[in-house]
């Protein structure tokens, strides 16, 4: 067998790449405000900045999107996603929405009241956001190797057990239910076990409690249980999916990622409890229950695009793309979160610029120099994105400084990979001189989207 692992597709649409030189960036990012959320997408050359949305529809897909049924209620597109959603899920009820964050906030806004806690592995940024805007307390219970990144473990997503008991002995009344979030984007794109997603569930039901899952990457998680956890290597992944969703009582859903379109989402829901709440909250903020705020085009592609994600030869390339660009990251010297995720790859910035101070932000200086240097969009996962500065003017700082590559789906090819291994390497050899800043201009909430900076003295 050839070692090389290819792309399992052939390219029928293609868009060009805009080249820039590297004065060009320079000029570029300086108009940006040294922050590469506010440049021009055009002038990116391998944008890396998230996973979401940003993939590339297949042949299928596209001519789905012709069929769609445009009607305000009822429609049969409606019809046929919701079965492919059933037939995954094992969950009668299916209520689409435009995006994750909106199956969110109408679920929680359903179900939650304020003073509730709600433990997770790790509550994605919009998750922790619509909890707390509920007054909802939002707990992180990760298992204490999924908040080491040099530390290679196969399952870092995995919930730690014996807290969530102890949560659930003492604060039990205040439990809605569970949350788990496959695979952990915030801990690294990091997978969670059957047994934990098993004992969890478990768990979970002795106290009377639901389980939610937030399903946005469910297949990425299903092969890496294939590829990982004994028992599994011979079962397909769909069987391993459905296995995962029947712990579950009820999930919310990114489309955008594992559903292999560039928008949708949605919640299923196995018993009738909250499903009236559900639909009446849907109706308010997203539109009639068989549309949920998109076209019936876009329920078509999805439908596609769900049973697609699920292809095994699809996943194996998929996850093999992480895994190779982290070995030649292991050759260069380059610290990364262990093992590479499922969709990303999460540098650690501060195995390129040990020596510099926290107070120059060193993630954000290793986003800039990946730019500067060959074109590359990532984000900073670090004191920019979760520090503060407080009502005194002092600053509070992150334990980690990473530098988060999510990677589109079916979108960049071997080359690209091998070309940002380079830039990568190329960034570490000139370290030294790269600058760090200091923010000039910020907002209270989610400054990272918007701040300004100015380099550091
Ligand atoms: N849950 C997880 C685990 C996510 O990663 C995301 C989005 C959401 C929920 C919200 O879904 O964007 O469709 O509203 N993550 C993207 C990212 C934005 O870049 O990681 P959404």
């Amino acid at each position: 067998m050839p070692k090389t692992l290819i792309e399992p597709f052939r390219i029928k649409s293609v868009e060009p790449l805009h080249m820039t030189t590297r004065a060009d960036r320079q000029t570029l990012l300086a108009q940006a405000k040294l922050n590469v959320f506010l440049l021009r997408a055009q002038d990116v050359l391998i944008d890396w900045l998230t996973d979401s949305g940003t993939g590339a529809m297949s042949a299928r897909q596209w001519g789905a999107i012709m069929t769609g049924d445009e009607s305000y209620a009822g429609a049969r597109s409606f019809y046929q996603l919701q079965a492919v959603v059933q037939g995954i899920t094992g969950m009668p009820h299916f209520v689409p929405t435009h995006q994750g964050r909106a199956a969110e906030k109408v679920l929680f806004g359903a179900v939650c009241q304020r003073g509730q806690i709600v433990p997770n592995n790790n509550h994605f940024d919009t998750t922790r956001a619509n909890l707390e805007y509920l007054g909802v307390d939002a707990r992180d219970l990760v298992i204490p190797e999924g908040l080491q990144p040099a530390l290679a473990h196969p399952f870092k997503g995995n919930i730690d057990l014996a807290r969530v008991e102890a949560l659930l002995k003492t604060e039990g009344e205040r439990i809605p239910f569970g949350m788990l979030t496959v695979t952990n984007n915030t801990g690294g794109g990091q997978p969670v076990s059957m047994e934990n997603i098993r004992a969890y569930a478990a768990l979970l039901k002795r106290h009377g409690k639901p389980l939610v899952m937030d399903v946005c990457r469910f297949a990425e998680n299903s092969m890496f249980i294939k590829m990982r956890e004994p028992g599994y290597a011979d079962r397909s992944v769909r069987s391993i999916a459905e296995e995962m969703f029947s712990h579950a009582d009820a999930c919310t859903m990114s489309a955008k990622k594992d559903g292999m379109v560039n928008m949708g989402g949605f919640i299923a829901l196995r018993d009738d409890r909250w499903v009236e709440p559900v639909r009446n909250g849907l109706i308010m903020a997203e539109g009639f229950p068989t549309y949920g705020g998109l076209a019936g085009r876009d329920l078509e592609a999805l439908a596609v695009g769900l049973e697609e994600g699920l292809d095994e030869d699809y996943l194996r390339y998929r996850l093999r793309t992480a895994e190779y660009l982290g070995e030649q990251l292991e050759a260069a010297g380059i610290g990364f979160v262990k093992p590479a995720g499922g969709h990303a790859v999460y540098l650690d910035a501060r195995t390129v610029l040990p020596d510099m101070p926290v107070e120059h932000y060193p993630a954000w200086a290793l986003c800039n120099a990946l730019y500067l240097e060959g074109g590359i969009r990532g984000v900073e996962v670090g004191s920019v994105m979760f520090g503060k500065r407080l009502d005194d003017g002092r600053e509070t700082y992150h334990p980690m400084e990473l530098v988060r590559l999510a990677f589109p789906r079916r979108v960049y090819t071997q080359s690209h990979f091998d070309y940002a291994a380079e830039v990568i390497a190329e960034v570490k050899a000139k370290a030294r001189d790269i600058r760090g800043v200091r923010i000039v201009k910020q907002p209270r909430f989610l400054r990272h989207f918007t701040a300004e900076f100015d380099w550091a003295t």
